[in-house]
């Protein structure tokens, strides 16, 4: 549960708040001068209290894949605001109106929004993630279940390769981008990462901080680029320490940073 006043101040200054849904569900909010964004909204009714209770204007919904813990509230959403909905052009949901491909970009004026479109395939076919300035010129990444807190998105309907070049994409963003993910799996993902990666003091650190937050009831998300790439073992398959766990694991020695991400995500499965 967010602090009202937080909410408050958002409200009246805008800004971007998860809207929190179903058991470990973000849907993400871009508010300002009395209008909002929403990213994946699975829950109808969670997002449309919010947009009724703050009197906003729902101008737009950005979809990153089909799953319906992200797109189940689209449709109502879309034809009781009127607001358009935005997926990739290899989504299949019939209430998509607005078709994105890679690099295509988003503006929406009102809110301050310009977001590039990153095509990022692996947990599904049809995932994306949207990168660019949001208010206050702040560089954020909305990415749906690719990238997680400490961890990664199952690889579901394409193979690992394709999984793991979504990642690295995401990866070479700006270190100060901020990572929205639309899962709260931060305590267990950190669980399985000081598995893999035993003598990552910051790690250990950022496990005792979000279980602090948990036990308070904020979310740990948002996380960042440069936060990741020092705990998420997915994004450090070339780091000795991981390599040596990951082979350990497999009990052979693995020889490619493709080999480490699939004997990782196999890991991860079972966890
Ligand atoms: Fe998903």
């Amino acid at each position: 549960m967010l602090d009202r006043k937080f909410v408050d101040r958002i409200i009246k200054f805008g800004g971007i708040l998860p809207l929190e849904t179903f058991e470990d569900n973000y849907v993400w909010s871009i508010i300002k001068n009395g209008k909002i964004a929403v990213i994946d909204p699975g829950d109808y009714e969670v997002v449309s209290k919010f947009i009724e209770k703050y009197s906003l204007e729902l101008i737009a919904i950005l979809i990153t894949h089909h799953h319906k813990d992200h797109t189940a509230g689209a449709e109502r959403l879309s034809k009781r605001y009127n607001a358009p909905v935005f997926a990739s052009k290899r989504s299949k949901l019939p209430f998509c109106n607005n078709h994105l491909i890679e690099n295509d970009i988003i503006e929406f004026h009102e809110l301050d929004i310009k977001l590039k479109i990153i095509d990022v395939p692996g947990h599904t076919d049809d995932h994306i993630a949207f990168y660019g300035k949001t208010i206050k010129n702040h560089k954020v990444l909305f990415c749906g279940d690719v990238l997680f807190s400490a961890g990664c998105g199952r690889v579901l309907e394409n193979n690992y390769i394709q999984m793991f070049d979504s990642l690295k994409k995401l990866c070479s963003l700006p270190l100060s981008t901020v990572i929205f993910c639309a899962h709260e799996y931060t305590i267990s993902n950190l669980i399985w990462a000081m598995d893999v990666d035993k003598n990552n003091r910051y790690l250990q650190y950022c496990y005792k901080h979000a279980k602090l937050l948990r036990k308070h009831g904020y979310p740990t998300i948002p996380s960042s680029i440069i936060k990741e790439s020092y705990i998420n073992p997915f994004l450090r398959t070339d780091y000795i320490d991981i390599v040596k766990s990951a082979s350990l694991h497999a009990k052979i020695q693995l020889k490619s940073q493709i080999d480490v991400f699939i004997e990782l995500r196999k890991w991860k499965n079972a966890s």
